[in-house]
């Protein structure tokens, strides 16, 4: 079977998704986030305020990269993953991509007890969230299979995507 790959905003249920699929399917799990924070052994916030969001994208885009090179994995993306065309042909090469969507409310609802979140640290979230959920768009628009988690379990998501993936 081919890599399944999750794109998608913040707090859309990449990782408990992917976590989830990669249990049922007998797959691996990765992220390319736990890929950055391990490499840069230290947080995403830190990598951020330290070395700022450009080192940041750099730093990801290797760890997309090295993600969709392996097989017989469930890849959550980070959320700023697709505005990278590479990134986005990477991902594509041997991954089936599923773009998981919600609604703002619902996206706030998740991150807001987290301070896990450089971008959404800031004085009014929501408008953030919408704002870059806007600019955002058309790049999330370009997965072939979207998936909208706003009132669905964990366990539902990952059925969906996993029928998806027996079409
Ligand atoms: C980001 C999303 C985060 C993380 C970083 C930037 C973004 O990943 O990569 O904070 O630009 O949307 P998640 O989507 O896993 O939260």
């Amino acid at each position: 079977m081919k890599n399944i790959v999750l794109i998608g905003f913040m707090g859309t249920g990449k990782s408990a998704a992917g976590r989830r699929i990669a249990k049922r399917l007998d797959m691996r799990f990765v992220s390319t986030d736990d890929m950055i924070v391990k490499r840069e052994k230290r947080p995403i916030t830190r990598i951020f305020t330290e070395e700022g969001e450009a080192y940041f994208r750099e730093v990801e885009k290797e760890a997309v990269k090295e993600a969709a090179a392996m097989d017989n994995v469930v890849i959550a993306a980070g959320g700023g993953a697709v505005l990278d065309e590479e990134n986005m042909s990477n991902l594509g090469s041997k991954g089936v991509i599923v773009c998981l969507t919600a609604s703002p409310e619902a996206i706030y609802e998740r991150t807001k007890k987290y301070k896990t979140r450089p971008l959404l640290n800031v004085e009014d979230p929501v408008s953030k969230i919408r704002e870059l959920l806007e600019a955002r768009a058309p790049f999330y628009r370009r997965a072939r299979y979207q998936v909208d988690t706003s009132d669905k379990t964990i366990n539902e998501v990952a059925g969906d995507i996993i029928g998806i993936m027996k079409k």
